[in-house]
C-alpha cells in the first residue's frame, strides 16, 4: 500500500487583529505539529493557510479604526504573517484572500456551481438599516440565538453554541451599525439549498461513507464535531444565502449582480484552494494533485468553525465535483486566560507578537506549554503560573536535566566520545522495550490527533532516561565499575538521540540543539525507538542549558501587565505641543441648565449651558451614558472656543469635556468643590 498523501489546512485567521495564544493553541500549533510529524513519516504534505480578508469582521474593524478595509487587511496580514514566521509555523504558504488569484478562483468556483444549477436565485425581504443605507447580514446584525438564547448571536452564527443562523432567525434583531431595529427591504440572492444534502451528509459524517465508499472510519472524527453537525442536520438544514449586498469582497461573477459579493464563508474556504494554486505556481507543481484523487484533506479549526468546514464547504466541494472532501476536521475547543475568556476589547490576552518580542528565546517553551494544555476535547486555561511550572518541572527538570547529565558525563569520562556498550542486564532489556513502546505510542497518538498525549509520551521517554540515570548513578559507579558505566552512558546517549527525533514536531528549536550537541540528526520518525543511533566512538559536544528556569518575577510581571488597566488599547501619547498651543484652548466651567434628546439620534443630548458670559447650546454624544435628569444642574468643563459645528441640524457652540475609560464608559469631570460657573480651567 502506498503511503497516504495529505493536504492540511489551518483556518484562515481574519486579518482584523493580531493573534493571541488562544488562536495558536487551538489551531496553528497543533496543525504545525501534525504536519511536521507527517513530513518526518515521509508523507507528501501541503500545509496551507492565509489571511481571511473579507466579510464584516474586516469592514467593521475598518469602521472602528476609521480607515479603509484595505488598510486594515494590509496591516493585520503583516502582523499575523510575521508572528507565524517568528513562531516558526511551517506553512508551505500563508496566502491572502485579497489577491487576484483568489478572486478569480472563487469566481470560477461560483460559476461552476451556478452553471450546474446548484444555487437557487431568490428575491426576498431582508433586514435593512435605513440610517446606514445597508442590508444587514452576518455581523451587521445581532440578536438572541433561537437555539441557546445567547443574547448576542450574529446574523450568520451564534458563537456560543456554534449554530449557523440566518438574520431572520434572530430573536429581537438589531443593527450593529445604528443599534436600531431594522426594517425589511426586498433584495435578490443566490442560495445554497442545503436541505437537499441532509441524507448524504449524515451518512458521511457519522459513518464515513460517501457515495458508497468508506472514507473515514466511524468514530474517527471527534465526538464534538460529529455531535455538532448531527444536531444541526437533525434540526433541519435550510437554504443559505451565498451572496451579500456589500462592496467589500469577491464580486459575484454574473450579469446583473452589481453591488453583490460572495458570502465570506463561501470565499474563505476556497482560499485554501487559491493558496494551493499560488504555492503550486511558485514551486512548479500542479495544484490539482492536492485537491483530487487519493489524498487526505485535513482542516484544523476552532470549534466555532465546525459547520462551515464539516457541512457547508463539503456541500460546495461535492457540488463542484472532482474535488476531495475532508478526511477529518480536527476542531479545537477554546483556551481561556487566567480564569477568563480571551477578549480583544478588554485586552485580556497574551498576544503572540508581544510574547515573541519579550521572550524571543522561549519559543519552544511556549509551544510545550500550549500543547500540554491544548483544548483538544474541552475548553482549557492558560495561566502564567502553569507556564512556569510546566517549564521548570518538566522541560528543565526532566528533559533538560537528563540531556545535560548525559552529555556532561560523556565529556567528563570519555572526552565526548560515545562509549561502547557491554553486556546488558534484564533491566536494560526492559528499558529498551519501554522505549520502543513509547516511540510506537507517540506515533499512534499523532495519527489519532491526540497531540497532547503524544507530547506527554515524548516527555515520558525523557523520564525513562532520567529514572535510568537516577537509579544506576553512574557518577558513583564510575569509582567501582567503569565497564558498566560505559553501557549506562551509551544508553543515555541513545535516548538523547531518540529525544532529538520524537521532540522535533513539538520543539523544533530544542531538537535542533540536541542534534548539534550530538552531531547527529535524523528527520525520520521511524528511527525513534532505535537504540543504536550513535555508533561507539562518535563524538558529541559540550551542551548548554536547554531551558533556563522561569523566575517568579516573570510570572508576577506578566500577571501585573494583564491586570494593569494601562495595558489596554489606550492611544499612544500625541505629538508634543507648546504652552502657546495649550493656551489657545478656552476651557471654562459651565452649568447645564436644560437637556433634551435629539430626535432620531440615540446618542445625542442637546443642552443649554450657562457659561457666565453667555448661555449656549451644546450637542454632545452622551445620551447612551447619561439621562437628561442626570445631567441637568451639573457643573462641567467646556471648551468654548471650538469652532461651532452643526450636529444633526443643531449648531453646537462648544464641547463638554469627558473622560473615556478602556471600556468606552464616559465620565464628566466635575470641579471637586462647589465652584460656580464661569471659572477658567488652566
Ligand atoms: O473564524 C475565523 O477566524 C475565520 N476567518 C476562519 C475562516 S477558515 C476558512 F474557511 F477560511
Ligand atoms: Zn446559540
Amino acid at each position: 500500500m502506498s503511503i497516504a498523501k495529505y493536504t492540511v489546512t489551518a483556518a484562515l485567521p481574519y486579518a482584523n487583529g493580531p493573534l493571541h495564544l488562544g488562536h495558536v493553541a487551538g489551531v496553528y500549533l497543533p496543525a504545525d505539529i501534525f504536519v511536521r510529524f507527517l513530513r518526518m513519516k515521509g508523507h507528501d504534505v501541503a500545509f496551507i493557510s492565509g489571511s481571511d480578508e473579507h466579510g464584516a469582521a474586516i469592514t467593521l474593524r475598518a469602521k472602528k479604526e476609521g480607515v479603509s478595509p484595505q488598510e486594515i487587511v494590509d496591516k493585520y496580514n503583516g502582523i499575523i504573517a510575521k508572528s507565524f514566521s517568528d513562531f516558526d509555523i511551517s506553512f508551505d504558504i500563508f496566502h491572502r484572500t485579497s489577491t487576484k488569484i483568489h478572486h478569480e478562483t472563487s469566481q470560477d468556483f461560483f460559476k461552476v456551481l451556478h452553471d450546474k444549477g446548484k444555487f437557487i436565485e431568490e428575491t426576498s425581504e431582508q433586514y435593512y438599516d435605513e440610517e446606514y443605507d445597508q442590508f444587514l447580514a452576518d455581523r451587521y446584525i445581532s440578536g438572541e440565538c433561537p437555539k441557546c438564547q445567547n443574547p448576542s448571536a450574529y446574523g450568520d452564527q451564534c458563537e456560543k453554541c456554534g449554530s449557523a443562523l440566518s438574520p431572520t432567525e434572530l430573536i429581537n434583531p438589531i443593527s450593529t451599525l445604528s443599534g436600531k431595529t431594522p426594517k425589511m427591504k426586498s433584495t435578490s440572492h443566490w442560495y445554497l439549498p442545503m436541505e437537499n444534502h441532509e441524507v448524504w451528509l449524515k451518512e458521511w459524517i457519522e459513518n464515513g461513507i460517501l457515495d458508497g465508499v468508506q472514507q473515514h472510519k466511524p468514530k474517527e472524527w471527534k465526538n464534538q464535531v460529529v455531535g455538532q453537525c448531527m444536531s444541526w442536520i437533525d434540526g433541519g438544514l435550510r437554504p443559505r444565502a451565498m451572496t451579500r449586498d456589500l462592496d467589500w469582497g469577491v464580486k459575484v461573477p454574473l450579469p446583473g449582480a452589481e453591488g453583490k459579493v460572495m458570502y465570506v464563508w463561501l470565499d474563505a474556504p476556497i482560499g485554501y484552494i487559491s493558496a494551493t494554486k499560488q504555492w503550486a505556481l511558485d514551486n512548479d507543481k500542479n495544484w490539482k494533485d492536492y485537491w483530487t484523487g487519493d489524498r487526505k484533506l485535513i482542516h484544523f479549526i476552532g470549534k466555532d468553525n465546525i459547520v462551515f468546514h464539516a457541512i457547508i464547504f463539503p456541500i460546495l466541494l461535492k457540488d463542484h465535483g472532482d474535488l476531495i472532501l475532508p478526511d477529518n476536521v480536527p476542531a479545537y475547543e477554546f483556551l481561556n486566560l487566567e480564569g477568563d475568556k480571551f477578549s480583544t476589547s478588554r485586552n485580556w490576552a497574551v498576544w503572540l507578537h508581544e510574547y515573541i518580542e519579550s521572550y524571543p528565546n522561549k519559543i519552544d517553551e511556549l509551544k510545550y506549554v500550549l500543547t500540554s494544555i491544548a483544548p483538544e476535547n474541552r475548553d482549557s486555561e492558560f495561566t502564567w503560573k502553569e507556564y512556569q511550572t510546566r517549564i521548570n518541572s518538566e522541560l528543565a527538570d526532566i528533559l533538560g536535566n537528563f540531556v545535560n547529565r548525559a552529555l556532561v558525563l560523556t565529556q567528563k569520562y570519555y572526552d565526548g566520545k560515545v562509549p561502547k556498550r557491554g553486556n546488558l542486564t534484564t533491566e536494560d532489556e526492559n528499558m529498551i522495550v519501554d522505549i520502543q513502546n513509547s516511540a510506537k505510542r507517540i506515533e499512534e497518538l499523532m495519527y489519532a490527533y491526540k497531540l497532547r498525549d503524544a507530547q506527554a509520551e515524548a516527555m515520558n521517554l525523557a523520564r525513562i532516561g532520567n529514572k535510568f540515570l537516577a537509579e544506576t548513578e553512574p557518577w558513583k559507579l564510575i569509582k567501582t565499575d567503569e565497564e558498566r558505566v560505559k553501557t549506562i552512558m551509551n544508553f543515555a546517549l541513545q535516548i538523547t538521540a531518540n529525544l532529538s527525533i520524537v521532540f522535533q514536531p513539538f520543539l523544533p528549536v530544542t531538537a535542533e540543539k540536541l542534534s548539534e550537541f550530538l552531531n547527529f540528526k535524523s528527520t525520520k520518525y521511524s528511527s525513534a525507538g532505535d537504540m543504536n543511533l550513535l555508533p561507539a566512538g562518535h563524538s558529541t559536544e559540550k551542551p548548554t542549558i536547554l531551558f533556563p528556569k522561569i523566575e517568579d518575577e516573570l510570572v508576577e510581571n506578566e500577571i501585573l501587565k494583564l491586570k494593569n488597566p494601562m495595558n489596554s488599547n489606550f492611544e499612544p501619547q500625541k505629538d508634543e505641543i507648546t504652552f502657546d498651543d495649550f493656551s489657545k484652548l478656552d476651557i471654562r466651567l459651565g452649568k447645564i441648565l436644560t437637556a433634551e434628546k435629539v430626535e432620531k439620534a440615540d446618542k445625542l443630548l442637546k443642552m443649554t449651558v450657562d457659561m457666565g458670559i453667555d448661555q449656549r447650546t451644546i450637542v454632545s454624544g452622551i445620551a447612551e451614558h447619561y439621562s437628561t435628569e442626570e445631567v441637568i444642574g451639573k457643573t462641567v468643563q467646556v471648551l468654548i472656543n471650538l469652532a461651532p459645528r452643526k450636529i444633526r441640524g443643531v449648531e453646537s457652540q462648544g464641547m463638554i469635556l469627558m473622560a473615556e475609560n478602556e471600556n468606552g464608559e464616559l465620565s464628566f469631570m466635575f470641579p471637586e468643590k462647589d465652584f460656580g460657573k464661569g471659572g477658567d480651567v488652566r
